[in-house]
């Protein structure tokens, strides 16, 4: 009996010490997934507000050169920046001004699509107003956007054959 309980005691003090070796092991493996994470590269919001820059530029001389698969393209990409800056910088209350923005982008779509020159230059006008809108709402309105005058992307070829 005095054996039985002294095998017992000894099966559950491995069992416990074993159990302590898994916690360790797996608060060791959770610390340094938590460490990884800190460090990990986080795009800044004006950093992500400088490709919608660039994507919405491109967009002017994509549309003027009627190079509409490229202009839809752009809009494409003007999207997938903004769902990143509502991914990528949720505890910004910024971010939860983004969506004003997607009426006017719709209407850009739109004109793409119909291929609609004239439409095209209406919605982007509208789109850039939507810009400087948000940067007013959030005090951010030094953060002037215009249509672009000249096409600063000098290795880029936004006309088609
Ligand atoms: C949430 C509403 C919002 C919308 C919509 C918005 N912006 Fe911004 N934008 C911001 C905020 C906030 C900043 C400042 C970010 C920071 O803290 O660095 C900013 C900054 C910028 C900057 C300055 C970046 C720099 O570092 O110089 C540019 C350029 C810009 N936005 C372009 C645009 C363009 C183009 C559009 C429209 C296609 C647009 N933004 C739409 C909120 C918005």
């Amino acid at each position: 009996m005095k054996y039985i309980f002294l095998l017992t005691l000894s099966i559950s003090l491995i069992a416990c010490n074993n159990h302590n070796k898994d916690y360790e092991a797996l608060k060791g493996k959770v610390d340094s997934l938590e460490n990884k994470l800190a460090d990990a590269y986080k795009p800044g919001f004006g950093e992500l507000m400088t490709s919608v820059q660039a994507h919405h530029a491109k967009l002017w001389f994509a549309g003027k050169n009627q190079n509409w698969k490229l202009a839809d393209f752009e809009i494409h990409e003007i999207n997938e920046v903004l769902e990143n800056i509502k991914k990528y910088q949720s505890e910004r209350k910024e971010s939860k001004s983004i969506d004003m923005i997607t009426p006017a982008i719709d209407s850009v779509k739109t004109a793409v699509k119909n291929k609609n020159l004239q439409y095209f230059n209406k919605s982007y006008i509208s789109l850039t107003d939507a810009c400087n809108r948000c940067h007013k709402l959030t005090d951010f309105e030094f953060n002037i956007v215009k249509i672009p005058d000249k096409q600063s992307f000098s290795n880029q070829d936004f006309k088609i054959e």
